[in-house]
């Protein structure tokens, strides 16, 4: 009999990126995905330790599992991902209940690690080596249908040290994958139904990597490479640090059709006092000016930004220095978060720390512009007939919901079109959080 398992992902999208290896992997090995933790014989929390938030969940989900264990003593708990890194043993001390920590360069050896806690009931054990070669390379293939928009991860680690983020700490050195391994999985992705790729990585315009050609190759020249792979029509990649975007990649988003007018290009900060606290290692205007390559590049580029509002030693005067730049760029989308210490970092142990309530005030207002700057956008596609990949069903019948070049979701009714399809949309309306069109036109 198949066993049962639950995926549950926190983070980022290198996070849901490794879920799906991992239910691949396990598939291989007997494991059904389900829906809920219920009935599972394997639950797995694929983790996430960037904010204070993000990692006490995993605590409270636990503790919600460990009364669903007591009443099947033979359901595994695996935690994954980066507070499995950043914590290893400590889980376990913190929450008994937990059989397995397995950290993000390692889950390749699951089904032995499984193996052993059946064995060893009780006592737990743990794998948070760091070699993510080996985890692509004894990786299984996927086979089964990927969907119309896939994501590959290229490139893991980060070797930048921003002086708030445990990234480099839970992922380790940067680490990119050859460039023939890249290719090979895009076609696999083409060929089982992908039509989109989304390349990913911590810093993914870090990306360096030998060529099939044996030269040394840039996310820049990747990008040619994967956009000749057969069934490929849309390239995406994210996230990238503003200090390596090469002049080739710029020019890349001119030159290559397929490669979506979109990008998450984190700032954090518009006051270089706070930029260079941040161990960011560029300054706002040196931001600014790779915006402006950028639209010259490719004019209807529509940006987004990650921001860190109150950051140790940020002034009312540094903050309004973000909503300049933020006035200046214009953004399609953003996420924005309260500075959160996370251990061992060197801006946790700052003396500067900036009160919570000061910390609220700035980021509503922070969120109040970027959000007015979300709208402005929405609405200003209007009218635009749009193309837009149909990559799952909507909320009433006969809807489908897909994306459009710049990442908005949009809503259709599904007329003719299926998921999987690629078709012209005019827009007809405008939310905060998407759009809306009429019948889709291939
Ligand atoms: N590699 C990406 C970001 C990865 S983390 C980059 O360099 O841009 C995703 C986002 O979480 C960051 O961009 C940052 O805005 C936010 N973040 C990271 N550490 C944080 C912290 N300690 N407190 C608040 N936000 C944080
Ligand atoms: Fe974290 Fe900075 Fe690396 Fe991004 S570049 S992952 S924010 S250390
Ligand atoms: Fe979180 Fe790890 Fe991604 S800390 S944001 S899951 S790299």
């Amino acid at each position: 009999m198949r066993k049962k398992l639950f995926v549950r992902t926190y983070g980022c999208q290198m996070n849901v990126y490794d879920s799906e290896r991992m239910s691949e992997m396990l598939a291989a090995v007997g494991y059904e995905a389900v829906e809920t933790p219920e009935n599972a014989d394997l639950v797995v929390l694929n983790t996430c330790h960037i904010r204070e938030k993000a990692a006490e969940k995993v605590y409270s989900e636990v503790g919600r599992l460990r009364a669903l264990k007591s009443r099947r003593p033979d359901m595994l708990i695996a935690v994954a991902g980066c507070v499995a890194q950043a914590e290893g043993g400590e889980v376990l001390r913190r929450a008994p209940a937990v059989d397995i920590v397995v950290g993000p360069q390692a889950y390749h050896r699951l089904p032995e690690m499984l193996a052993r806690a059946e064995r060893a009931r009780g006592s737990g054990v743990i794998d948070v080596d760091f070699r993510p070669e080996a985890k692509f390379d004894e990786l299984p293939a996927p086979e089964r249908p990927a969907g119309p928009s896939a994501f590959l991860t290229i490139q893991e680690g980060c070797d930048k040290f921003c002086t708030f983020c445990v990234v480099p700490y839970t992922r380790g050195a940067e680490y990119s994958r050859p460039a023939a391994a890249v290719i090979a999985e895009a076609k696999q992705l083409a060929k089982r139904g992908a039509r989109e790729i989304v390349l990913l990585g911590q810093n993914v315009n870090a990306w360096r990597g030998e060529g099939p050609d044996g030269r040394d190759w840039t996310l820049a020249r990747l990008i040619l490479a994967l956009a000749e792979v057969e069934g490929v029509e849309r390239l995406r990649y994210t996230t990238s640090h503003p200090r390596d975007m090469s002049d080739d990649l710029v020019e890349a988003h001119g030159a290559v059709p397929a490669l979506m007018p979109f990008l998450h290009l984190p700032v954090q900060a518009g006051s270089d006092r706070v930029l260079e606290r941040m161990n960011r290692k560029h300054r706002a205007s040196d931001y600014r000016h790779t915006v402006e390559r950028l639209r010259e590049a490719r004019p209807d580029i529509a940006l987004a930004s990650d921001f860190i509002v109150g950051f140790p030693g940020e002034s009312e005067r540094d903050f309004e220095q973000t909503l300049a730049l933020v006035r200046d760029v214009g953004y399609a989308q953003a996420y924005s978060f309260k500075f959160s210490p996370r251990p061992g970092t060197p801006a946790a142990a700052d003396p500067l720390q900036v009160p919570e309530a000061v910390k609220i005030e700035r980021l509503a207002r922070l969120q109040e512009l970027l959000n007015g700057q979300q709208q402005a956008f929405n609405r200003s596609c209007i009218g635009k007939r749009l193309p837009v990949l149909f990559e799952r069903p909507g909320r009433g019948r006969r809807q489908l919901v897909g994306r459009s070049p710049y990442m908005q979701a949009v809503h259709a009714e599904a007329g003719a079109v299926r998921i999987g399809d690629l078709a012209q949309v005019e827009i007809l309306a405008a939310g905060p959080n998407s759009l809306s069109g009429g019948s889709p036109a291939i």
